[in-house]
């Protein structure tokens, strides 16, 4: 791993979509993998504001959540649509996010890893990392060969994820996500973390011997992870 410490979440926002625009100016119609959540607000803003054309860009969302609406504020369709869809040239044929109502969810799974596949495979995917040390919607315990899938959430993620609504009990028990085996084959990953409260998982993450118990440290066996943080994000790093 790669790791990257920044004074503050803007220059690090800053550099994650210097390094996207990077890729687009090389290859305009570059696979990218995304994240939803706080972290990559910054990311979205600055890559809006670059003006780089991501008209020939195409998008793979990590997860979403199962069985809520689309149209509900907080379905990651949503979450895409405000932070990037609708600021952005992307094609709506060429932005993709699991569907968390189809009729057959583990049909969408499979469909969606045949979409990425048929794309050429992603050639950046940008993660956040979750209290727990989750990427996407793989918690402590997943399998590392782990393909997009059905999971059910952590009770620390629901609680987590709670503040987006009115309470505990909205909160969706599973999503489907990219498992660890789709996120490892991405050609190069960056992960983003900001703030003291993920400094224990960042640290897990580049430290810990990698465990199944800390999804994160999966990363370690990835050839092209680059990890951006800010200084309360790496606090806890030696
Ligand atoms: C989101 C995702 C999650 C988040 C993680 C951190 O698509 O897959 O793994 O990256 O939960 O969320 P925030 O950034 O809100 O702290």
């Amino acid at each position: 791993l790669t790791v990257e410490v920044f004074p503050d979440y803007a220059a690090m926002s800053g550099r994650a979509a210097e390094i996207v625009v990077e890729l687009l100016q090389e290859k305009p119609d570059a696979v990218l993998g995304l994240p939803t959540g706080s972290t990559p607000l910054g990311f979205y803003d600055a890559l809006v504001a670059s003006g780089v054309s991501l008209a020939q860009a195409r998008t793979f969302n990590l997860d979403e959540y199962l069985g809520l609406p689309r149209t509900h504020p907080e379905s990651y369709y949503s979450f895409m649509k405000r932070a990037l869809y609708d600021r952005s040239d992307l094609r709506p044929e060429n932005c993709h996010i699991p569907d968390g109502n189809a009729p057959d969810p583990h049909e969408e799974c499979r469909r969606y890893e045949e979409a990425i596949r048929a794309a050429g495979g992603l050639d950046i995917l940008v993660l956040g990392v979750g209290h727990n040390g989750h990427i996407g919607f793989n918690e402590p315990g997943s399998q590392w060969d782990a393909r997009t899938r059905v999971v059910n959430l952590a009770e620390s993620t629901r609680r987590a994820n709670a503040r987006f609504f009115n309470s505990l009990d909205e909160v969706p028990r599973q999503a489907i996500t990219m498992g660890i085996g789709t996120i490892l084959e991405a050609r190069r990953i960056l992960l983003l973390a900001s703030g003291q409260e993920k400094a224990p998982a960042v640290r897990d993450m580049v430290e810990s011997a990698p465990t199944p118990d800390v999804p994160a440290t999966a990363l370690q066996l990835h050839p092209n992870v680059t990890v951006l943080l800010d200084r309360e994000a790496a606090a806890l790093l030696h």
